[in-house]
């Protein structure tokens, strides 16, 4: 597909992925995707983005059509993801001469990208790209996908560059989300992008969020999928629902737990109830009945989970690591989390179970808890005991 304008001397110069059947590993893209890039012409001129590698003579061709690669003063780097960095070596191959801008915290990525420093440049917040009757400000906006990432807001066309942010994966004919075949549900394929990339960031696209609110923004060119011209505010309050902190004002310890033989599940109802008297709400939840959406909000919603497993085989049973991957599609960093479960003879599961948590960043209870097989009276007494715990465990801040 050849550039198109998308304002007076700004053009998209990017590419289609028609094919991409899956992003990123885990990311079915049943409509494929485009790695959008830009290119803005004012007295200089500056390319915001490349694409993915194997599309490369593509975008060159797109931009060529706009202007020589040796007129290109400045490659805008947005993130350093491969799908957007992944022409930046064939490019300066053939217009050496190109500085490169990224984030002040994008220089390490880029500098392995290209295994170089030469003409790079780390800019700050609120840093300007001046290009003579155009001008790009600095907006970093980390974790947006990734540490590196930073978007661009042209005031002169009030267009905002936001890189990953705001983003879809479709490929069709449209450029611009207004145009799209009435068969596509927009706001579903950017929520979806959203969950399946942004929802663990959540807290950092929160404050990130508060930067765009001083931009009079009338476009949002992102770095997949359609443009927004007539939405361009639609997908912002989108991500603001989005990334709202659930667990603000919630004082809510969900527990989890598998149960083959009911023993762990006493386990479970025993804190659940020592816990609500002190004061939580308390869902309990058995993981092989929960759907996986529902444990994620709860996760969400949550000062802290409790996560019961017996052992089976010497370790814990696949539900509960099916259950705990699901803290790395969510923003838990900084949530607390105790182990429980009953066992027949080694009982390793609760510890496993801990010892990922703690991978995770999540501030886990040192010791788990646990009871062989049927809880004895005694055994029930240490729950309560240990239900003590893990409440001041949660109080202590
Ligand atoms: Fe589109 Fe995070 O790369």
């Amino acid at each position: 597909m050849s550039a198109v304008k998308i304002a007076d001397n700004v053009y998209w110069v990017g590419v289609k992925d028609r094919d991409l059947r899956v992003f990123d590993i885990i990311m079915p893209t049943r409509y494929g995707t485009t790695y959008n890039a830009y290119l803005v012409k004012g007295e200089k001129v500056a390319l915001i983005d490349t694409v993915k590698k194997g599309f490369t003579e593509e975008y060159l061709a797109n931009i060529e059509e706009i202007t020589p690669l040796s007129a290109i003063d400045y490659l805008v780097v947005n993130h350093t993801e491969p799908d957007h960095s992944g022409s930046i070596i064939e490019l300066l191959k053939r217009a050496p001469n190109i500085q490169i801008v990224c984030a002040l915290a994008a220089k390490i990525f880029v500098q392995n990208v290209l295994n170089s420093d030469n003409n790079l440049t780390g800019l700050k917040d609120n840093a300007f790209i001046e290009l003579g009757g155009k001008t790009l400000t600095i907006k970093l906006t980390p974790y947006m996908h990734w540490p590196d990432t930073m978007m661009e807001y042209l005031a002169e066309d009030k267009v905002l560059f936001s890189g990953d942010g705001f983003a879809a994966h479709y490929a069709g004919d449209a450029i611009y989300g207004d145009e799209l075949p009435g068969e596509i549900d927009l706001d579903h394929e950017v929520h979806y992008y959203f969950d399946t990339i942004m929802r663990p960031f959540t807290s950092h696209i929160r404050k990130n969020l508060v930067k765009l609110e001083e931009l009079d923004i009338k476009m949002v060119a992102p770095s997949h999928g359609p443009l927004f011209r007539n939405q361009a505010n639609r997908y912002i309050n989108m991500y603001k629902d989005c990334s709202v902190d659930k667990a603000e004002g919630k004082n809510q310890v969900a527990i989890f737990y598998a149960s083959s033989y009911g023993n762990t599940k006493i386990i479970a109802e025993r804190i659940s109830t020592n816990l609500n008297r002190a004061g939580f709400l308390t869902p309990v939840n058995d993981i092989t009945a929960c759907d996986k959406m529902k444990a994620r909000e709860l996760i969400e919603e949550s000062k802290a989970v409790i996560i019961g497993t017996p052992t089976f085989n010497g370790d814990a049973v696949k539900p509960v690591w099916d259950f705990v991957n699901l803290f790395s599609t969510v923003d838990a960093k900084g949530k607390k989390a105790a182990t429980f479960g009953s066992y027949g003879w080694s009982g390793e599961g609760t510890k496993l179970v801990s010892d990922r948590l703690a991978g995770m960043k999540i501030k886990v209870m040192p010791e788990p808890f646990r009871a062989k097989l049927v809880p004895s009276e005694k055994e029930l007494s240490e729950v309560d005991r240990f239900s003590g715990e893990i409440a001041n465990f949660i109080n202590e801040g």
